[in-house]
């Protein structure tokens, strides 16, 4: 044997293990998996982050064991009884396990030979849910931000050269317009002007207040879009559906579903009145396309699956209870500010959005004093700050937002209110 021959075989030898380790990093390992779920529901501590990029790796279990503490410890909890602050709602189990799944699957729903099931589920979340908005189909993007640039560049392919949006318009709306080169101006809807050749977007659950603008406005404009990212998922609820009343007339609508349809980030939707042309306006084909790429995404994962797994296991209604919960959840912190002395109602909350303030102490400072346990958020709006609670979290406990803000007993828990 030559020196040559015994490398070439260590070299057979080393190769060997080196795939044999690469193969059980992409097999599913039941011991780690299950380590993985055992550190989720474990109350984790917060810890420190790596700084360097390791040369090499201490393998999958150990990896979640020393990011376990920074990445569960460090995170916000958006189910706790304290948080009543931001759009970002508590996520059902069901989609975890479908997150894990759609990342261990990793279609790409660009192509349908890489995504043959993960498309189809998408074409039915969105068949289920577009007829609740009015729509008549559309398709799956990270975040209303998306949406609402797909939607204006639909209206720019159907002719429209300005975007009139009211105030209080989410920045999405003239960052899209920058980004298409549409000309920009807000109205108060009273007397917005020509409209002949404006895209008109319509705010249903403003960011700051939760106000939904008039949907019956604009009704000259080329193009009409409604951004509902916030308020959209009411029109499920019977109790609430009538809130959007006027949503059908719109040409496109974006809805958030990682909002108030509880779902892992970034999932939302961008709809169509008239999906078949909106979609060909926004087409491109490629040699290396079977279908053409509909909107601005290219390659992209099955968010439409975690969707479908949480309307599968709670069907609509159990969906909406937890929207109309937030509803009550809004309405009773407002109606316990209003009765408190020292605390100041902006207005009655429209679509689960509280604005309110402690008399005397600016709302920076309050939600600074009472975070981390209780989380708020604040705003300004007409030029004054409010503390803002947006009821995104089913779980929440206004008593003990109002305990912890005004220094009040904590009075009965709003179950027994109920
Ligand atoms: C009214 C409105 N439109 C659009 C958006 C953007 O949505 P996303 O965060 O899903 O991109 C938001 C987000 O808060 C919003 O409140």
């Amino acid at each position: 044997m030559t020196d040559g021959d015994r490398h070439a075989g260590e070299d057979v030898r080393e190769g060997e293990a080196r795939s044999q380790s690469t193969a059980e990093a992409f097999r599913p390992d039941p011991a780690g998996l299950r380590r993985g779920v055992e550190l989720l529901t474990d109350r984790a501590v917060p810890g420190a982050l790596p700084v360097e990029m390791p040369e090499v790796g201490v393998g999958g279990v150990a990896a979640l064991e020393a990011l376990a503490g920074p990445v569960l410890g460090g995170a916000r909890s958006f189910g706790t009884p304290g948080f009543f602050a931001h759009m970002d709602p508590p996520t059902p189990w069901v989609s975890w396990v479908m997150a894990m799944w759609s990342a261990s699957l990793n279609q790409n729903l660009l192509h349908e030979d890489t995504a043959p099931v993960a498309r189809e589920i998408e074409r039915r979340v969105v068949g289920w849910l577009a007829p609740l908005l009015g729509m008549n189909g559309g398709h799956m993007v990270p975040g209303s931000t998306v949406a609402n640039l797909t939607a204006l560049w639909a209206a720019r392919e159907a002719g429209a050269s300005t975007v009139v949006a009211g105030p209080d318009a989410h920045i999405s709306v003239a960052k899209s317009a920058h980004i298409l080169g549409l000309h920009f101006r807000t109205t108060d809807w009273r007397d917005p002007g020509g409209l002949e050749s404006a895209v008109a977007v319509i705010t249903a659950g403003t960011t700051a207040s939760g106000d939904i603008e008039a949907l019956d406005a604009a009704s000259g404009a080329a193009w009409r879009h409604v951004d509902a990212a916030w308020s959209g998922p009411l029109r499920l609820s019977p109790r609430h559906s009538h809130l959007l009343d006027g949503i059908e007339n719109a040409d496109s609508v974006a809805v958030s579903a990682h909002k108030w349809l509880f779902q892992p980030k970034e999932s939302a939707l961008v709809l169509f009145r008239d999906p078949g042309s909106a979609h060909e306006s926004i087409s491109f084909g490629a040699s290396y396309l079977r279908s053409p790429n509909v909107g601005i995404l290219g390659s992209h994962g099955a968010s439409a699956v975690a969707l479908m797994a949480t309307l599968v296991a709670y069907g609509r209604t159990g969906v909406v209870a937890w929207i109309d919960r937030c509803m009550d959840l809004a309405n009773r912190l407002a109606g316990l500010v209003d009765d408190h002395p020292d605390l100041e109602l902006r207005s009655a909350p429209r679509s689960g959005i509280v604005c309110w303030r402690l008399r005397g102490e600016s709302p920076e400072e309050t939600v600074s004093r009472v975070a981390p346990e209780i989380g708020l958020s604040w705003t300004v709006i007409d030029g004054e700050r409010w503390v803002r609670s947006v009821a995104a979290n089913p779980m929440a406990d206004p008593e003990l937002v109002i305990s912890a803000v005004a220094g009040d007993k904590p009075l009965p828990s709003v179950s027994s209110q109920a």
